[in-house]
């Protein structure tokens, strides 16, 4: 049988108990690490994509998305304060389901951390490129070096696009020499966010036109499957926007009465973000508009296609929404705010190498778990002696990393993470209803109210929107697990420490571990 390891929860939370963090957060905290981890690239940079699939219609999408996010993050968050234990949405389904369960669990974590850190990372480049080089030093990079190929739907004579590529190896630099985020750095860089956003919304609200709205759904509400278009294809994409928010649940077990501050902490700053999010889809649509550019048949280009690439060359769309790299600061050049603009590029600047950060960090550490428990090889887990970091594994990360970033489109990037992370979404909803009624006893610092709804509805809500991204990203997720599973079976399958008697705990990189002899599973 290929779903019998299941590795027992006593032996986790026993491990777990060894390791009492101490519980320091409050609701409040808790918020700010959220919007910390959520706020980057979705919101500065694809807020062009999401009008180029649903026009006016992104606000629709923007509330849509973050519902769903909501229902999936009381899931997280319950599974977490029980499971308070690293390695996330592989772990929960891991102890639940099952090591083949988990492992393509984990193996979709791969989309959702390290393809989600090459989105933020060409989110950034488009800023570092507009704001910081051509308005404020008046250099102009050729566009052989600032975007991928036209073919990937990059831009006009484009090849690399070196500065998103650079960021991505200085993070991981950081990274591998042990370089992580203190309470303080978060609570800043989310101050300078929040900031640019708030000055935004002021700026452009008072000059909303409501004309600007009109239509409001220029491609539906659905625009077909598989064609990533309409506010729930919008919804698809910007869901990216949310990512992050799972990072917060892992931080469940560091919470001062988890039962009323870890659904504040979480609940709250998706809420927050939801309606940061539609004020700014507000000011921005309804200053400078943002109707897609249509196709000879009526609908909408593909975001991301070349054809939408070569309409943008055209000198009639320089000043389009939709054809923006940096989207927000584009909007205020446009309203007469050009140095707001330009600041509002230099927080974009500042702020979103820590969400590349907070995403290779967490890739990182999955599969540092994943070879902890023999399902890849033992080299991915050796910790440098001086840094105390995974170098190995954060190397060959970061140059994954670097190479999607450098070649591929933002919105194809976010579209393939956010399949990854839905389908991960959707097994953690699966896995606490499976903890539910095979123990009932084990303690759940928090637990969900109605379960039995808001389980099904994050499901029911992952499968949606998977279902409405476009159909080229919709296909990577299947295909990826079909590359996993063979792997698995190749490799994995016959080394898992699990499948050999061992189970191992493993909690930080140099922490105790604990290894408890079981009874071989019967294979
Ligand atoms: N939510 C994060 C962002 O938008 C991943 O950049």
């Amino acid at each position: 049988m290929i779903f019998d390891r299941v590795k027992p929860l006593d032996a986790i939370l026993a491990a777990a108990s060894k390791k009492s963090l101490k519980r320091t957060m409050g609701g409040f905290q808790l918020m700010l690490f959220g919007i910390g981890c959520i706020i980057g690239t979705g919101i500065f940079v694809l807020t062009a994509a999401g009008a180029q699939k649903a026009g006016p219609g992104l606000m629709l999408a923007f509330a849509m998305a973050g519902l769903i996010c909501v229902v999936a993050a009381l899931c997280y968050a319950e599974i977490a304060s029980t499971i308070p234990v690293s390695g996330s949405a592989y772990t929960y389904t891991y102890a639940t389901m099952g090591e083949f369960l988990a492992w393509t669990v984990g193996w979709a974590l791969v989309l959702e951390y390290a393809i989600a850190a090459s989105a933020v990372s060409v989110g950034w480049s488009g800023y570092f490129v507009g704001s910081i080089l051509n308005e404020t030093f008046d250099i102009f990079l050729p566009p052989s070096l600032s975007g991928g190929p036209l073919a990937l739907g990059g831009v006009e004579g484009g090849f690399i696009n070196l500065p998103a590529m650079v960021i991505a190896l200085l993070v991981t630099w950081l990274l591998m020499i042990g370089t992580s985020e203190s309470a303080k750095v978060n609570a800043v860089l989310v101050a300078i966010k929040v900031s640019a956003l708030t000055i935004f919304i002021a700026l452009t609200l008072p000059q909303v036109d409501p004309e600007k709205f009109n239509p409001f759904l220029p491609a539906g509400i659905f625009g077909g499957w598989g064609s990533g278009l309409g506010a729930v294809g919008a919804a698809a994409t910007i869901f990216f926007a949310y990512v992050g928010f799972d990072a917060v649940s892992t931080a469940a077990e560091e919470t001062k009465n988890p039962q009323k501050n870890v659904p504040i902490g979480l609940v709250g700053s998706l809420l927050f973000c939801t309606v940061f999010y539609i004020a700014v889809a507000a000011g921005a649509i309804g200053t400078i508009g943002g109707q897609p550019i249509l196709g000879p048949d009526g609908i909408p280009f593909s975001a991301g296609s070349e054809e939408l690439a070569r309409q943008c060359a055209m000198p009639q769309y320089a000043a389009a929404l939709v054809c923006s790299d940096e989207a927000l600061a584009h909007v205020l050049r446009q309203i007469g705010w050009s140095g707001v603009g330009n600041v509002l590029g230099y927080a974009a600047f500042l702020a979103l190498p820590s969400v590349i950060l907070v995403l290779l960090f967490a890739q990182t550490r999955i599969f540092f778990v994943m070879s902890r428990d023999g399902l890849l090889p033992e080299v991915l887990s050796r910790v440098h002696p001086k840094w105390h970091t995974p170098h190995v594994v954060t190397v060959i990360t970061g140059a994954v990393v670097a190479l999607a970033a450098a070649f591929f489109p933002v919105g194809q990037l976010a579209d393939i993470a956010n399949a990854g992370t839905l389908y991960a979404f959707a097994l953690v909803a699966i896995a606490v209803m499976v903890l539910r009624k095979q123990r009932p006893d084990v303690t759940r610092p928090f637990k969900v109210r109605g379960l039995w709804v808001v389980a099904p509805a994050a499901i029911v809500g992952c499968i949606f929107l998977f279902l409405n991204l476009p159909s080229e990203a919709m296909i990577v997720l299947p295909a990826w697990t079909v590359i996993g599973t063979g792997i698995y079976f190749v490799y994995g399958r016959a080394r898992s420490h699990l499948g050999k008697g061992k189970i191992e705990v493993i909690d930080d990189i140099e922490g105790s571990e604990t290894l408890i002899p079981i009874d071989p599973p019967k294979i």
